[in-house]
């Protein structure tokens, strides 16, 4: 029998470096279990600001086990996400760290992100058995991990952006909402982005709407909770049947490409929009080519969209599976499929574009 080696001539050093690029790589995949870990057994918030701490006064400090708390430590050590002193036997949480791992109002909050990642992973082998037929995995079959991690991964780059630069960057918004506008969030998840425009304009009304239903239920509480469910309802409801009309403006915050028919979406938000109103469109970053996309940001949303959005649009009526990295090209396809005259790249992070659709 021949070889690959046989037919072709092999590198041995460029073989080894891809062997060791792996074994990194299988090292971070396990890392994402282990900050997952360290978060909930609160292991990274008794290590930031307290200095150099040995594996039993980590332990002492969370009530957890210490050989346990040795072993993940040297794994985070490995890794890059603490410091060893090989001569105190301690560990250290560097501050820039101990801000990405411990602060949830920063934009570099990465906890969610982890999360929502091992959600995905939990569930990769139906993912599989999905990918022999072309079967879909909807939204709602997935794991709590991946519905709250997809909140606490989010909301931080809502708060950094909403407000300040993505809804001024809207032409006019801004200033409907001082005034007083009707607004419908669609796909709204846990409500991150529909409570804290709510909470940013409060002579404002909002309906949020999603067609998970355990989903709506958080953000009713999470509404409750924040003090604004006065002025914010929560429903039920496909994207392409949303309750209402008149809306001065229409949001969907990274959930256009998670649908099965976004064609048919964007037609009911056409015809649930005043004449004058705004569709605001949030997706992640993505060039329209490939090419383009292959880089490390590229590589985790098409790692999430395989496991995640492509499933969950194809478990939907029309499957149209736009994926993570549509592509600006793609999603005016979808807008101007559905009649509106007007559609431009408004803001953009590296994470997301924001776009603006006008009927
Ligand atoms: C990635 S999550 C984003 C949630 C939320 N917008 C946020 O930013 O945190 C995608 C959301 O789209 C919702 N979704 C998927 N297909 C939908 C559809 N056809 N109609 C309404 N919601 C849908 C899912 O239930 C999920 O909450």
């Amino acid at each position: 029998m021949s070889t690959i080696e046989d037919a072709v001539a092999i590198d041995g050093d460029k073989l080894m470096q891809f062997v060791f690029r792996a074994v990194d790589e299988v090292g971070a995949t396990l890392n994402t279990a282990l900050v997952v870990m360290g978060d909930r057994l609160g292991l990274y918030h008794a290590l930031a600001g307290a200095g150099p701490l040995s594996p039993a006064e980590l332990a002492e400090r969370t009530s957890t086990a210490e050989r346990y708390v040795r072993e993940w430590l040297n794994a985070q050590a490995a890794g890059g996400y603490v410091e060893y002193d090989p001569d105190s036997g301690r560990y250290t949480l560097p501050p820039e760290q101990a801000v990405a791992l411990t602060e949830p109002d920063s934009p570099a909050y990465l906890p969610g992100l982890f999360q929502t990642a091992l959600g995905s992973l939990a569930d990769s082998a139906k993912i599989a058995e999905a990918a022999r037929t072309g079967a879909g995995f909807g939204w709602h079959e997935h794991v709590h991990d991946v519905h709250e991690g997809c909140e606490r991964f989010f909301r931080p780059g809502y708060n950094a952006h909403l407000i300040s630069d993505w809804l001024p960057a809207l032409d006019g918004v801004a200033a409907k909402l001082e005034r007083g506008a009707l607004v419908a969030d669609v796909g709204c998840g846990h409500g991150a982005s529909t409570i804290l425009m709510a909470q940013a304009f409060p002579n404002s009304t909002f309906a949020g709407s999603d067609y998970h239903d355990g989903s709506v239920g958080t953000a009713r509480r999470r509404a409750q909770q924040a003090g604004v469910a006065g002025r914010v309802s929560f429903e039920t409801a496909l994207a392409a049947a949303y309750p209402g009309t008149g809306y001065d403006l229409v949001t969907m915050f990274d959930c256009l490409h998670d649908m099965g028919d976004p064609v048919g979406a964007a037609r009911h938000v056409r015809g649930t929009l005043k004449p004058d109103g705004t569709w605001m469109i949030v997706e992640p970053h993505a060039g329209d080519r490939v090419e383009e996309n292959l880089n490390p940001v590229g590589r985790a949303y098409y790692g999430f969209s395989t496991l995640l959005c492509t499933p969950a649009s194809l478990s939907q009526e029309v499957g149209l599976a736009l994926g993570a990295q549509a592509g600006e090209a793609r999603i005016r396809d979808v807008v101007t499929a559905a009649g509106f005259t007007r559609f431009r790249r408004a803001a953009e992070t590296p994470f997301n574009a924001v776009f603006e659709a006008r009927p």
